[in-house]
């Protein structure tokens, strides 16, 4: 299953991604566009009674992307089916931002089994903006409520939508930009004002219908790859600051918690090496993280971080200028294997996974010998050892002299 997916499916939001036409898009071999989405038609036509008619269909599963395609700022999605009906989805990309200019329907009043009675047999076309806007780049943007695009004669609704145009090196985004709608509703059912199909669903008494699972969200994001940093004091030289780590931030905007990977492929390091501070920035189109670490002389440790991240909703931002992470020897390294959480500020929670970092005193680009942050825990467990090996011994040296004394005194008595 595709990562989008997948991160869409561990973030707790109920997909029935089976039921839904997913599509991957290539360009030279590589995937471009991708979409997993479902819709519903519903179209009024006038029939040979002069009556108007009100057609109702879905998107069927083997609908055919071929025509779809991707350029460097515009591409398009484009699915064939039936009887000569397309719909598709035009998307353009601006900053660090992308966004579906228009979507597209045409249909064949000619197909009897779709319109029956039909008075025209003419193919139709249709446009409507979607309200798919300012999505972050490199980031899915998912949308699990129905979202009914209304134009002439035709209504589309599209629900458990999730697609990231313009996908980068090939491999879609472990981040999600959901859409408004399903930011603010939790579990509200749809509300379709789309489907003229009220009477498809008859209400029996008795049998309520059944909620919508509401699934508490328990974001887990697949983890994020690992990525190396360095800064060198000049282009000759070697590096002056390294970092390896995976990263994740957890925030909270508009009342809602987010979490974002930082993707190392595209992400951009800069920054400074002092002697009292060195600084590393990490950018990526989705966010920008500060590290400031300072060095007290015999130590250094991670002391301000500066996080800011771009959502479809704005720009969230946080600092801590107060920190005392990561700390270790000057001269030496911290690290940290196992994946750690840090509480940067009650909005803001910084996850490492295998990190390496020295901020100072790297020496033949290389890092130096790592103070790791277990070190803490082994600390107390090896006084401890050493004390129960010396008691040992100490026993075993008591036992051996009063051993030694009894026969001593034996051979002592013998003699006698
Ligand atoms: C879409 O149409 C199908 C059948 O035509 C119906 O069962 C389903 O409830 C509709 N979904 C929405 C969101 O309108
Ligand atoms: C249907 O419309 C056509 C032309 O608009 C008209 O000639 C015809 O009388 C109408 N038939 C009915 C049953 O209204
Ligand atoms: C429209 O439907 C008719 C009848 O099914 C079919 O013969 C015709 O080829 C279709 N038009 C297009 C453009 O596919
Ligand atoms: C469409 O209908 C018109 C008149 O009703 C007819 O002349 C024409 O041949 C039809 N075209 C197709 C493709 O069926
Ligand atoms: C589309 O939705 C609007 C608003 O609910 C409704 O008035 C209209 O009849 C619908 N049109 C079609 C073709 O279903
Ligand atoms: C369903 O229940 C309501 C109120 O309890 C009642 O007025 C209505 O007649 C019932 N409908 C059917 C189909 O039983
Ligand atoms: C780097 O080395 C090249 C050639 O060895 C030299 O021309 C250049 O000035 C040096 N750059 C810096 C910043 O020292
Ligand atoms: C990052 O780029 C490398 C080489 O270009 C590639 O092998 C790797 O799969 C990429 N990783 C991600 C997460 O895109
Ligand atoms: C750390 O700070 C001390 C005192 O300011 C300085 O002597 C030392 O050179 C610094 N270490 C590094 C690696 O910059
Ligand atoms: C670093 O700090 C030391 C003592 O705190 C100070 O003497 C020194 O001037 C500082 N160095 C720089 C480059 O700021
Ligand atoms: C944090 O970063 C943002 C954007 O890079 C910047 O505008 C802001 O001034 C920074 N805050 C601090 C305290 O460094
Ligand atoms: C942070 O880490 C601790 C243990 O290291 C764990 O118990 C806790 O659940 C983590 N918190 C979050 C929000 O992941």
């Amino acid at each position: 299953m595709s990562r989008c997916a997948a991160a869409v499916l561990s973030l707790g939001i109920l997909f029935q991604l089976s039921h839904g036409l997913e599509v991957n898009v290539t360009k030279d071999g590589k995937l471009c566009l991708y979409a997993n989405l479902m819709i519903n038609f519903s179209v009024s036509y006038e029939g040979k009674d002069n009556k108007t008619h009100t057609a109702t269909f879905e998107l069927p599963p083997t609908a055919n992307p071929d025509d779809s395609k991707c350029d460097e700022t515009a591409s398009t999605l484009t699915l064939k089916f039936g009887e000569g009906h397309s719909w598709s989805m035009d998307f353009s990309k601006k900053d660090a931002f992308y966004q579906a200019d228009n979507v597209t329907f045409t249909y064949n009043l000619s197909d009897s089994t779709t319109f029956p009675n039909s008075a025209s047999n003419e193919t139709r076309n249709v446009t409507a903006k979607p309200q798919i806007t300012e999505v972050v780049q490199d980031t899915c943007y998912s949308c699990r409520s129905t979202d009914t695009i209304e134009a002439p004669m035709v209504n589309m609704t599209l629900w458990n939508v999730l697609m990231q145009a313009f996908v980068i090196n090939g491999s879609k985004s472990g981040t999600i930009s959901p859409c408004d709608a399903d930011k603010s509703t939790t579990s509200a059912p749809p509300t379709t004002h789309a489907t003229n199909a009220t009477t498809v669903a008859p209400t029996t008494n008795g049998t309520t219908p059944a909620p919508i699972p509401t699934t508490t969200p328990t974001p887990t994001l697949p983890t994020p790859s690992d990525g190396t940093y360095m800064l060198k004091a000049d282009e000759n030289s070697t590096a002056c600051l390294l970092a390896n780590f995976g990263l994740r931030i957890r925030f909270e905007q508009g009342g809602q918690f987010q979490e974002m990977n930082l993707e190392p492929n595209l992400t951009k390091a800069s920054g400074f090496c002092g002697v009292n501070s060195s600084e590393l920035v990490l950018e990526s189109a989705a966010m920008t993280i500060n590290f400031t670490f300072t060095n007290d002389t015999k130590k250094f440790h991670l002391h301000a971080l500066n996080v800011t991240a771009k959502t479809g909703s704005g720009e969230f931002t946080d600092v801590n200028t107060n920190m005392s992470v990561w700390e270790a020897a000057v001269g030496s390294s911290y690290m940290c294997n196992k994946e750690q959480n840090y509480t940067i500020t009650k909005q803001l929670t910084l996850y490492t996974f295998n990190l390496r970092v020295q901020p100072f005193g790297v020496k033949k680009g290389g890092f130096s010998t790592a103070e790791d942050c277990l070190g803490d825990a082994e600390s107390f467990l090896v006084p401890i050892a050493v004390g129960v090996a010396l008691l040992v011994l100490i026993l075993i040296v008591l036992l051996a002299y009063f051993i030694g004394r009894r026969r001593n005194m034996a051979t002592g008595y013998e003699s006698f």
